[in-house]
């Protein structure tokens, strides 16, 4: 198949479209490079230098394409909270624009990156896909208006999508040849081996007073590889006639924030002391996927879920990247 993937000069983009061009699948990327880097392309796929909402640009790229992966968008909650305009023009708008060159292009498949920040505080653990969504930041809330416009999509001209909501992606291609490289990082897992590889001592974690065994927040991490591999198995659910459906994707376990900085301890053979700050607002003590309908839908297992598997990858991409 010919496959749009948009947003993949970024970290999951870049995994997963190297998964699709593995898979024997034709790849153009979609991409601004405002977040992403032209390194990150893998020179098998055609870069599409261009913005989701650019109707001329959108409707050369999707010529001869069977489907799109829709991976591109602003992630990071706090700027949400301070820009959600932002986040709105960027997450929902622009790709209204894509999914109208898509209805005019006659491409009826889309792939849709959507995250757990969709669920916000969870009523029960762990979160089932038909939880109620109750974002309690933009970023989530942006997210979420996407997936009801893919929705309306479906209604209105038949469009199929599957909606993956992803819980923590972490780790690195295991040759350490790709990973997580964003500017500002908030992710846990990459600041606190940054941190070590910066030969900081020190790391802060939000909070620990959180209803949970150590009182830290507890979170379902998913490796990026297991991701990418969930994201061609969406495209051949689609692609054999599969209905629109909705998937979270984590390991269905939960690791908290000192488990994380001890995993990264570990991985990089140094020693690392924890203090603690206070909670960052809208941080839920607990969330952790049930990932049974990726398992009976797409036929998805994890084979990287274990968190000293992703903290070593992610060392190893790490220490690649010390010049
Ligand atoms: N990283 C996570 O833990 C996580 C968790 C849940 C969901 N997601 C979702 O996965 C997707 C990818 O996340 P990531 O961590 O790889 O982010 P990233 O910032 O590394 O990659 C996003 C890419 O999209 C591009 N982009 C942004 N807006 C664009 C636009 N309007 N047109 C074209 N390109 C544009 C950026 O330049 C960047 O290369 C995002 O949609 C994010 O919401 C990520």
């Amino acid at each position: 198949m010919r496959v749009l993937v948009t947003g993949a000069a970024g970290y999951i983009g870049s995994i997963t479209a190297r998964a699709l061009l593995d898979a024997g699948h034709e790849v153009v990327v979609l991409d601004t490079l405002e977040k992403g880097h032209r390194w990150a392309v893998d020179p098998r796929a055609t870069l599409v230098m261009g913005d989701v909402g650019d109707r001329q640009v959108v409707g050369a790229a999707l010529g001869g394409v069977d489907a799109v992966m829709h991976l591109a968008g602003y992630i990071e909650v706090a700027e949400s909270q301070a820009d959600p305009d932002r986040y709105f023009d960027n997450n929902v708008t622009r790709p209204l624009v894509m999914l109208g060159e898509m209805r005019a292009a006659g491409v009826g498949a889309i792939v849709f990156s959507s995250t757990a920040a969709v669920y916000g505080e969870p009523m029960s653990v762990p979160i089932v896909e038909d939880s109620a969504t109750v974002p309690v930041n933009a970023y989530g809330e942006s997210k979420l208006a996407f997936e009801g416009e893919l929705d309306r999509a479906g209604a209105e001209w038949g469009l199929r999508a599957v909606r993956l909501r992803y819980f923590n992606v972490a780790g690195a291609l295991p040759d350490g040849s790709l990973g997580e490289a964003h500017d500002p990082e908030t992710h846990i897992i990459p600041r606190v081996l940054g941190a070590i590889a910066a030969g900081e001592r020190r790391f802060e974690v939000y909070g620990n007073d959180y209803p949970t065994d150590d009182g830290t927040c507890v979170r379902d991490y998913i490796h990026v590889c297991d991701l990418a591999r969930a994201h061609v198995l969406a495209l051949e659910h689609l692609h054999a006639g599969g209905q629109a459906s909705v998937c979270n994707l984590g390991n269905g376990r939960g690791y908290s924030n000192l488990e994380v900085v001890r995993a990264c301890a570990r991985a990089s053979g140094t020693e690392i002391e924890v203090v603690f700050g206070p909670r960052r607002a809208g941080d839920p003590a607990v969330l952790v996927a049930s990932a049974a309908r990726a398992a009976s839908l797409l036929g998805w297992e994890p084979s990287r879920g274990d968190l000293a598997i992703m903290v070593s990858d992610a060392w190893r991409w790490c220490q690649s990247r010390v010049p």
